[in-house]
């Protein structure tokens, strides 16, 4: 399924048609001319963030885990409490060899850090320091990007696929003396599209002997196998790839930080000059990392329970006339028929967090796979909103 034009001016007609009915004032708002995605203008991101004491009945803006940390994390957790007063160092160790030995690489390719944001960090004062060009495609995370352009790079960002994917042939033709790095995010935010494994794999070897290659895997985990890239093997065959990981999304780490990089060992001690990265990593979160990394029934749970959720809200959507872009991870996007911020502010007014994005002037919503309880009042608030 995708948000064909034809079916993109439909959404377009019936958003023209409901104006009148609308409770806001629409009339303002720019109508719909193309899949906006498929352009390469600024996205802007809105997000509404409620006074500190304002309660959210569904918090869907940050991708969290709404099923929280497994039980064996929370036992580990209370397990190692009393070893707090000592920095984590050879507890590294079990970790990195049980991703080694998923990844098909050895632990020296592996450098752990408080979260993955510190590894984007790493990656932008790394490759930006002293100019040059980040590749890209646009709308995607932005935070290695901004950073990038702190550090003196320039972004050169091409469009999505009118799949909403990264556009792979583009940036393969795109890649110029002055590129530095290629970012790719698979699954992709805010789109929540995928890759396919095979085109991600030829597609790093045939660039990442000439650019590396950073590829923000944040999401993968919400991917079934047959989805899944093994990059590993490309990273163990020598080739100048950056794989970015999280514990944030599936394990539910996103408050207790903790995250990795795949890699040449020489390319992770350059990225590790930049931050404190495993120096940073609390021991009682390495062990609750360890714990849940071999967690496979509560990441399945989490998996599944996503899925669930996520099939439900599309559903509804979709039975509302909304054209929501297929998703693989624990977030979707779709467009909207208000303007970014009215409808924030009446979504958290409502006690549901989510965020916007405008897209060539087209406003979308991004909403965070919460459970079924948390989408059902999604659903309902959503219903109020739009009228
Ligand atoms: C694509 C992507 N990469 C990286 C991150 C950073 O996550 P963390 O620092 O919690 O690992 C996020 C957070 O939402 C993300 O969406």
């Amino acid at each position: 399924m995708s948000l064909s034009r034809r079916n993109w001016l439909k959404a377009s007609s019936l958003f023209t048609a409901s104006l009148g009915l609308n409770r806001w004032n629409t009339a303002q708002a720019a109508v719909p001319q193309a899949p906006a995605l498929t352009t390469n203008a600024f996205t802007k991101e809105h997000m509404v963030m409620p006074p500190g004491t304002a309660k959210l009945r569904a918090r869907l803006l940050a991708n969290e885990n709404p099923l929280g940390i497994a039980p064996s994390a929370k036992k580990a957790i209370i397990d190692s409490a009393s070893s707090g007063n000592r920095y984590a160092w050879s507890e590294f160790g079990p970790l990195k060899k049980l991703i080694a030995d998923k990844e098909g690489v050895k632990p020296e390719h592996i450098l752990m850090s408080p979260g993955s944001s510190d590894m984007l960090l790493a990656a932008a004062e790394h490759f930006a320091k002293g100019g040059g060009t980040i590749l890209t495609c646009r709308p995607t995370y932005e935070d290695l990007l901004k950073k990038s352009t702190l550090f003196g790079a320039t972004v050169k960002s091409l469009p999505l696929t009118k799949e909403y994917k990264f556009d792979l042939p583009a940036i393969q033709a795109a890649i110029t003396p002055d590129v530095k790095l290629v970012y790719i995010v698979n699954p992709n935010n805010p789109t929540g599209t995928i890759l396919s494994p095979a085109e991600l794999e030829t597609f790093c070897r045939a660039v990442a002997p000439k650019v590396p290659v950073f590829i923000d895997e944040a999401y993968i985990d919400f991917l079934t196998p047959a989805d899944r890239p093994m990059l590993g093997k490309l990273v163990a065959e020598g080739l100048n790839i950056i794989q970015a990981r999280t514990f944030s999304k599936i394990h539910g780490f996103a408050g207790l930080r903790l995250g990795y990089a795949i890699a040449q060992p020489a390319m992770l001690e350059s990225m590790h000059q930049y931050i404190g990265a495993e120096h940073d990593v609390s021991i009682t979160t390495l062990m609750a990392g360890t714990a849940s990394y071999q967690d496979m029934a509560w990441q399945d749970h989490c998996r599944a329970e996503n899925a669930k959720a996520r099939d439900f809200t599309v559903k509804a959507l979709t039975d509302m006339g909304y054209e929501v872009i297929p998703s693989y991870a624990n977030f979707m996007l779709f467009p909207i028929r208000m303007k970014s911020k009215a409808f924030s502010e009446q979504m958290f007014a409502q006690g549901i967090g989510i965020q916007t994005r405008d897209i060539d002037g087209q406003p979308f919503c991004r909403v965070s796979i919460g459970t079924m309880e948390e989408m059902g009042m999604f659903v309902d608030s959503f219903k109020k909103v739009v009228g």
